[in-house]
């Protein structure tokens, strides 16, 4: 019996050593190989969050592969999971506005657009940045056509003025990704969440840091922040099932109003 579990722990050593020689993980592999060897232990079993999240902890924090994203050349902080989530819910939704809270470069404003235009003809994109960077955003076409960029915070009074005076009475996708300290992401949904009616979404992105599981000790987040704005507001709720690709960046993020 002894026997027969040292050579399975054997095979499955050996077989983690040539996925490893294989995979794009493969340093990753190697080392937990390495650590099962070196103690004669079988591979743990592990549940399927503890997979997801190890997953998680591996693409978002240890590889940081995901900050290398670009979409049309343009980089893009976004994990693409979420960016199919967010297609579905443009797709079901059909907003006229698209109001985006953190531009960066304009990867994902362009993003939108590019699905908004084919399900919502006349619809645009509102993105707001405290920095100008979008020189390269500015070059396809749909954003010219498409793509309002605002500079400004996104919680400054002039700037929710001025989305509140483009979206008038129309309906609207909400993406929160500017700064991500809870204090301004509370501010932000003060400012947007009026804006979203019953049936469309408001999106908290990066709920996942502060633990959530990544970055543990980053400090109250966007995931704090949902926590408090749901305690307080029931007009929305978290809608878990746009968790369905099981590792999203933004768990508890996508928020439906369901109450006027
Ligand atoms: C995570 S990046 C946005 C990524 C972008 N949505 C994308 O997918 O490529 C966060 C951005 O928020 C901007 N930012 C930080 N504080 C802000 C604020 N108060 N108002 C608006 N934007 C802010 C930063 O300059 C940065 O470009």
């Amino acid at each position: 019996m002894a026997e027969r579990r040292a050579l399975l722990r054997r095979l499955a050593v050996a077989a983690l050593l040539i996925a490893a020689a294989a995979g794009p993980v493969a340093l990753y592999d190697r080392l937990v190989a390495r650590h099962l060897l070196e103690r004669r232990q079988a591979p743990p079993v592990l549940s399927p969050q503890m997979i997801i999240d190890a997953f998680h902890q591996l693409s978002y924090y240890d590889s940081r592969t995901w900050l290398l994203n670009t979409w049309l050349g343009i980089p893009t902080r976004q994990n693409p999971n979420d960016v199919w989530i967010t297609q579905e819910i443009i797709s079901e939704t059909k907003p006229d506005v698209v109001v985006e809270t953190g531009t960066f470069h304009g990867g994902s404003a362009v993003l939108w657009a590019m699905v908004l235009g084919q399900v919502k003809p006349a619809g645009r994109v509102i993105s707001i940045d405290i920095e100008d960077m979008v020189d390269e955003a500015t070059l396809p076409p749909v954003a010219r056509e498409k793509v309002t960029f605002l500079v400004g915070s996104s919680t400054a009074p002039e700037i929710v003025a001025e989305v509140r005076r483009r979206v008038g009475g129309k309906r609207v996708l909400v993406v929160l990704d500017s700064d991500h300290s809870m204090k301004h992401v509370l501010a932000e949904l003060d400012a947007y969440a009026p804006l979203v009616q019953v049936g469309d979404y408001l999106i908290v992105q990066d709920t996942n840091l502060n633990g959530h599981p990544v970055h543990p000790g980053s400090g109250p987040g966007p995931m704090e922040a949902v926590d408090q704005f749901l305690q307080r507001d029931s007009r929305f709720e978290s809608d878990r099932s746009r968790e369905r690709l099981l590792f999203t960046m933004h768990p508890k993020g996508y928020l439906r109003r369901v109450r006027s």
